[in-house]
């Protein structure tokens, strides 16, 4: 499967890492083989070449800042215009991974519609697109008969949007509940812990969990978006970030956390999506209830179902290595049914 990456930050590398070090397994396991043949950046270059890019040179690339020590290759092509990659005509599918924008979504989401109508499958770990226009691009999907997957954006290769919407076909859900963002969730067990906010979020960015603007992180809205793209996926509900009830976690003192803890309590910064709507907030709960046992970067999800009762799946949800895992899922369920979206 030939391959045009937008992106090539924290997420597209640990993708690029798998690639390499799985690639005899993937080939073995899945018939699998697929060839980064573009790369697009706000920051560091575009490299595209029609055979495929090397994956060692192009991290060592990454890492150095900059696509410019790439190495000289026959065929190699600098500079290209995404636009230009796609028009090329030579890939399979188009892998967005810049960092998302929940206000237009854009230039990704002109990349993802142009992808789309050249014929190209659609993988996304940028949250802007889906949660903006999940119900056209999907509509432009299936017209074309290709696929758009998008498990990256919810807790990252842990497999909300396949157990939602594959695993529990048939199930009716009716509910949705969790902590579906690791840097706050980060934050308020390590202020518990003892730490101030400014020294927590500080951990959390250096550990590489947050946005490259924070405040999405600990004012809702990465979470927000989260909410939008699961009333998507699990209800059929295109809603706005202006329909949703939003808070974050930036006014939880160190006073607020003491209190709630004597009262055998904790603080979450809860998502919820139901049929009529959704939201984030900060709420405090009981001990035992399984949400409030979810510390560090961890995720985690509750979804209530008609056939099944309470499923709660808890697991990373963020990462190089597990954000770069659900785009291998996804692909991986291309090759498997390249039509079915
Ligand atoms: N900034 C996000 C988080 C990363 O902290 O969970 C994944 O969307």
């Amino acid at each position: 499967m030939k391959l045009i990456l937008i992106g090539f930050g924290v997420v597209g590398q640990g993708f690029a890492q798998i690639l390499r070090d799985k690639a005899a397994e993937l080939l073995r396991e899945e018939n699998f083989s697929a060839q980064i043949i573009g790369v697009a950046t706000a920051s560091k270059g575009a490299l595209y070449h029609a055979a495929g890019l090397e994956l060692q040179s192009l991290l060592e690339a990454a890492q150095a800042g900059s696509f410019a020590s790439y190495p000289e290759q026959d065929g190699l092509i600098r500079g290209l215009e995404v636009d230009e990659m796609i028009a090329a005509g030579d890939a399979d599918a188009l892998v967005e991974m810049s960092p998302t924008n929940l206000e237009t979504a854009q230039p990704a989401l002109d990349f993802c519609r142009r992808a789309l109508d050249a014929g190209l499958h659609l993988v996304l770990a940028n949250k802007g697109p889906v949660a903006l226009d999940y119900a056209g691009l999907k509509s432009k999907a299936r017209a074309k008969g290709l696929q758009m997957r998008y498990e990256a954006t919810v807790m990252a290769g842990t497999p909300t949007i396949q157990l939602a919407v594959d695993a529990l076909a048939g199930c009716q859900i009716l509910s949705a509940r969790g902590i579906l963002n690791g840097t706050t969730n980060y934050i308020l067990t390590r202020m518990e812990a003892g730490l101030s906010y400014d020294e927590a979020l500080s951990e959390a960015q250096a550990l590489g969990y947050a946005e490259s603007d924070p405040s999405g992180d600990v004012e809702g809205w990465d979470a927000a978006g989260k909410v939008l793209i699961l009333a998507n996926a699990l209800f059929g509900r295109s809603l706005a970030l202006d329909d949703l009830d939003v808070s974050g976690i930036t006014e939880i003192t160190a006073a607020d956390i003491a209190e709630a803890r004597a009262a055998g309590q904790r603080y979450k910064l809860i998502a919820s999506a139901r049929p009529d709507g959704g939201a984030v907030k900060a709420t405090r709960l009981p001990l035992d209830e399984p949400l409030a046992g979810v510390g560090g970067s961890t995720n985690a999800i509750s979804l209530k179902t008609d056939l099944m009762g309470d499923i709660t799946l808890i697991g990373a949800g963020a990462g190089p290595l597990e954000t770069g895992c659900a785009i291998l899922s996804d692909l991986l369920a291309i090759q498997r049914m390249p039509s079915a979206t």
